[in-house]
């Protein structure tokens, strides 16, 4: 059977194919890119928008995906949370499209992967379809409404203003829009179902169960061919059913095949297996569609986290967002293949789709690439999961749980199903054991071959048996797990949030944080990677918590990449995250380099922070830290050895003046007497013997002593304490020296440390608590008296992972690490003082493109000096020219600050960096010709090449 034609270029047709979606012409099933050619508006229409007579020509033209706010501008006065862009509102995209007469009588769908939000689809006036969450795809039986052999309207309207989000969630068709015309009688939406029931060495059991359906009046005979193909694309297998399937009815059937010597899919090396289907009735080919899998086992154990294959797999994942920076919502597979190689380059090997459905070629893409996927229905079960009040949770959620695991399980990249996102346990959006038990089994209906899970975040929700009828769960931060461990001994673990460090890529400054919420009053955070939000930790923390509990199948860091909205801890000046070890436009941040020196052992990483261009330090300390695979370097300066660092060793840290001294207390509890506050153990602690909050604690340093530092390191978060440090001479007279009352910031969570600078001479202290919040007591693990500054104890797990060296006095010149493993060198890194910034240049991701219209290259510009060093201060303003096929998709640079907007031809650099962001035209090949310039600096130039899409002999 020749292919059939309809108005559509064929270079479209092959894109399809070429994306990885079901072929562009299969048996007599014909699939088609319907993103191009759409005009957009913004805001309510009156119904004549639905009609032919309406006149859109001054309507933007857009081509899909599409996110009509992340053009914005910004509003300065916004909270950050939802990136400050005009996301709410109502959106309208409609677009003319012919039908070809001779596809008169067949089916015609259009499937939308997806649309934010609450879309309605209106076909020639009349509502063709509608859907209700904006993150999950659905897809439109249009055939009723259509005319073949004419021109057809189609009109979408997307309205955010119910939709309820945590970040930026974009707007509009953000996603591809395919239309599938088939025979009446075909293979059914998401209706193949593959299953490897039994995996061996020798043979593999392949288990197909496809859904038909039948669109006549009349019961069909249709006989079922499946043909099974390996990752050489050889058949492999084969069989064919006859099934009797009833008028305007579906049918089910099941074949089974055996796979000798079957080759496993990994995430080290990703094989992929097909099973092509094809209909047949009264002989002849009436449906085609092809679907892939992959041959595997895994398994979540509650003592030793997760066996891919027979063998552990330490989960080395991150939580990714679904928007891409400049880029915003729209779905480009090309971005997303981006992301993943820059993940996989640091090491990792799993990702959590935080919070929602992600987009289907992101499954594909993982599917190829070797990872393994958490996939996530939602966030929360209320309006972020686009979710209203007068609609009951249980039918809501299974009903897009179902379409959810229907769509993603042939994936062999996805290993949990999760029901959801930190979810409270109280009211109408809460936890009850019986909704957990409701929503995990609609997964499993559907599909029963893998776990579900759910990411928790509250430690006493495991008191109840809220979480019984789930089969794994995940816990977010500060190894909350433990708590659940104790309960559940035999429920396996997964550290689904770890981390939420924060940085800004390429900004420092000094002194270094003293804790973990010491931030920068610059709105911009720290690159030592020594920040972390209030309820997380650092990296390195993280780090040992996975080393030491084997229990938990690994951890999925949040994020990968920076995301547009909630920019923690500057929430309502930034417009983007700063959590990412990635920036938001895909240049690393220092701390890629130390999860990929961590993650990747094998593969040289020597990475130096910061940068080495401090004018106003000279003769000052800058501090330098190193991220290698490597267990040991040394250091040079201008050729001098600063020294050679070993991981595992703590520098000398000065013993606390109150170290082993007398000391007494209001009161004490059993077990925590005053003296635990000042002996070596730091763990140990005093504890009042009453909540009380009018408790002392008192030391005698033996002597009149200078005192320059207080490191006191409270039981709970020191917020919870409202306190007066008293000093003495004699014991006698006493001076309040520092007073601190209680608070409530940082909301959830903060350091238990408090460092106080002083300066005076005593031989008593004392510390005076006067409130406490609910439920604390006065209790205190070390209280330090120090004749200098100390870093805080929280820090020391850095010295296992990092190379340090503190007290670098800086001098410009040229900073010089050569690393080791086991003695022998692995490489060496420079980094030198860059001169004034003199040129430009420019570094594209790829230098060839498809011109598919949806093809994108990421060019890196930076600023250098006249000898070719990286300007790491520079903030030009650069201005961009392209010449060819090609447009601009978004310029970027990191800052979360920035209110410059992403669709422009115009970028400043930030910390010497800038990234542009080019698409190619549909069916135009050529060269491309990108021009950079800014004022003060030499322009630079490339010449990028779009070809014809692969296949295309135009
Ligand atoms: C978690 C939440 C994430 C994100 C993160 C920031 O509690 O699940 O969506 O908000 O905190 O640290």
């Amino acid at each position: 059977m020749g292919p059939m034609h309809m108005n559509v270029s064929r270079s479209t047709m092959l894109l399809t194919i070429l994306l990885g979606q079901t072929a562009g012409v299969l048996g007599q099933r014909l699939v088609q890119n319907f993103n191009g050619d759409w005009r957009f508006a913004r805001g309510q229409q009156d119904e004549t928008v639905l009609g032919p007579g309406f006149d859109d020509s001054h309507w933007q033209h857009v081509r899909l995906p599409h996110d009509w706010a992340i053009s914005g501008p910004f509003d300065p006065n916004e909270d950050g949370y939802a990136g400050k862009l005009p996301w709410r509102g109502v959106g309208w995209y409609r677009k003319v499209f012919t039908l070809d007469k001779k596809h008169t009588g067949r089916r015609v769908y259009l499937d939308f992967d997806g649309v934010m939000a609450f879309p309605k689809v209106y076909i020639n006036g009349k509502l063709a379809g509608q859907w209700d969450y904006g993150y999950m795809s659905f897809r439109v039986d249009v055939t009723p409404f259509v005319v073949f052999g004419a021109r057809n309207l189609i009109a979408v309207q997307a309205d955010t203003t119910r939709h309820g989000t945590r970040w930026y969630p974009g707007a509009g068709i953000y996603r591809k829009v395919t239309l599938t015309i088939c025979d009446p009688v075909h293979v059914g939406h998401w209706g193949i179902y593959i299953t490897t029931p039994e995996v061996g060495d020798g043979s593999a059991k392949v288990q197909v169960q496809s859904t038909i359906e039948n669109h006549t009046q009349d019961q069909v005979q249709v006989d079922v061919q499946q043909v099974i193909y390996d990752p050489q694309g050889r058949v492999v297998a084969k069989g064919t059913k006859g099934i009797v399937v009833p008028g305007s009815g579906k049918a089910h059937l099941e074949q089974a095949f055996t796979i000798n010597d079957p080759k496993t899919w990994d995430v080290a090396s990703p094989r992929l297996y097909k099973v092509r289907t094809i209909l047949k009735v009264g002989g002849k080919a009436v449906d085609q569609q092809d679907d892939t899998f992959g041959i595997r086992t895994f398994q979540f154990t509650a003592d030793d986290g997760f066996y891919l294959n027979g063998r552990r797999l330490q989960l080395r994942g991150v939580c990714l967002h679904h928007d891409h920076g400049p880029l915003g919502a729209a779905f480009y597979t090309r971005a997303m293949a981006r992301q993943l190689e820059i993940m996989k380059d640091m090491g990792v090997n799993a990702i959590r789709t935080s919070h929602n459905p992600p987009s289907p070629e992101l499954l594909d893409l993982c599917d190829r690439m070797g990872f393994v996927v958490w996939d996530e229905a939602f966030d929360k079960w209320d309006a972020t999961a686009d979710r209203s009040r007068d609609v009951p949770l249980e039918d809501y959620a299974c009903r897009q749980i179902r379409c959810l695991a229907m769509r993603d399980r042939n994936h062999p990249s996805v290993v949990v199903w999760s029901i959801g996102n930190e979810i409270g346990e109280d009211g109408r959006d809460g936890v009850t054991p019986e909704r957990v038990r409701i929503l995990s089994d609609a997964f499993r209906q559907v599909d029963p071959t893998r776990p579900v899970g759910m990411a928790c975040h509250i430690p006493s929700m495991a008191e109840r048996p809220n979480f019984t009828a789930l089969d794994l769960t995940g816990w977010n931060y500060a190894r909350r797990y433990g708590i659940f461990r104790q309960r559940y001994p035999d429920k396996p673990i997964v550290y689904s949030e770890s981390a939420s460090a924060l940085s800004t890529r390429g900004f420092y400054e000094l002194p270094l944080p003293r804790t973990k919420t010491d931030y920068s009053s610059q709105l911009q955070v720290d690159s030592y990677d020594l920040n972390a939000a209030p309820w997380s930790d650092i990296a390195d923390a993280e780090f040992a918590l996975m080393e030491q509990d084997r229990f938990v199948a690994g951890e999925f860091v949040w994020t990968g990449f920076d995301y547009l909205g909630e920019p923690t801890p500057f929430s309502r000046q930034a417009r983007s995250s700063y959590f990412g070890i990635v920036d938001l436009c895909g240049i690393p941040k220092d701390r890629f380099y130390l999860y990929r020196s961590y993650w990747r052992p094998d593969a040289t990483t020597i990475h130096i922070v910061p940068h080495w261009n401090w004018p106003d330090r000279v003769g000052k300390v800058v501090p330098v830290f190193v991220y290698t695979n490597g267990d040991s370097a040394e250091l040079f300066l201008n050729g001098r050895s600063l020294g050679l660092r070993r991981k595992g060793i703590l520098p000398a840290r000065p013993p606390s003046l109150a170290e082993g001294c007398p000391a007494i207390a209001s009161s004490s509890q059993d077990g925590h007497p005053a003296g635990h506050a000042n002996d070596k153990a730091t763990q140990t602690r005093w504890a009042a013997a009453s909540p009380d909050p009018n408790q002392w604690w008192q030391v005698d340093l033996g002597q009149v002593t200078r005192v320059r530092f207080l490191a006191i390191d409270l039981e709970r978060e020191e917020k919870n304490y409202g306190y007066v440090i008293k000093a003495s001479i004699d014991g006698q007279d006493w001076q309040p020296i520092v007073t601190k009352p209680t608070s409530r910031q940082p909301m959830w969570g903060g350091p238990t440390e408090a460092f106080h600078d002083v300066d005076l001479h005593a031989r008593f202290l004392r510390i005076e608590f006067n409130r406490l919040q609910e439920g604390v007591w006065a209790s205190i693990r070390q209280f330090g008296v120090y004749q200098q500054e100390v870093p805080s104890s929280y820090y020391d797990v850095t010295y296992r992972y990092r190379l340090r060296w503190d007290d670098v006095i800086y001098e410009p010149g040229e900073l010089k690490v050569i690393a080791y493993k086991a003695g022998q060198q692995i490489g060496q890194a420079v980094l030198k003082t860059a001169g004034r910034p003199a040129k430009l240049r420019l570094t594209p991701d790829r230098t060839e493109l498809e011109a598919s219209g949806e093809d994108l290259c990421y060019v890196l510009v930076e600023a250098l000096d006249k000898d070719d060093q990286i300007c790491p201060l520079a903030d030009d303003l650069i201005r961009f020219k392209v010449d060819g096929p090609a447009v601009i998709a978004g310029v970027g640079n990191g800052n979360p600050l920035s209110l410059e907007p992403f669709q422009a031809d115009h970028r400043r650099l930030f910390n010497g960096k800038a990234m542009l962001i080019l698409r190619t035209k549909e069916g135009l090949a050529g060269r491309i010709r990108v021009q950079a310039s800014a004022d003060a600096l030499a322009p630079a130039g490339i010449t990028l090449r779009s070809r014809p899409v692969r296949g295309n002999n135009r």
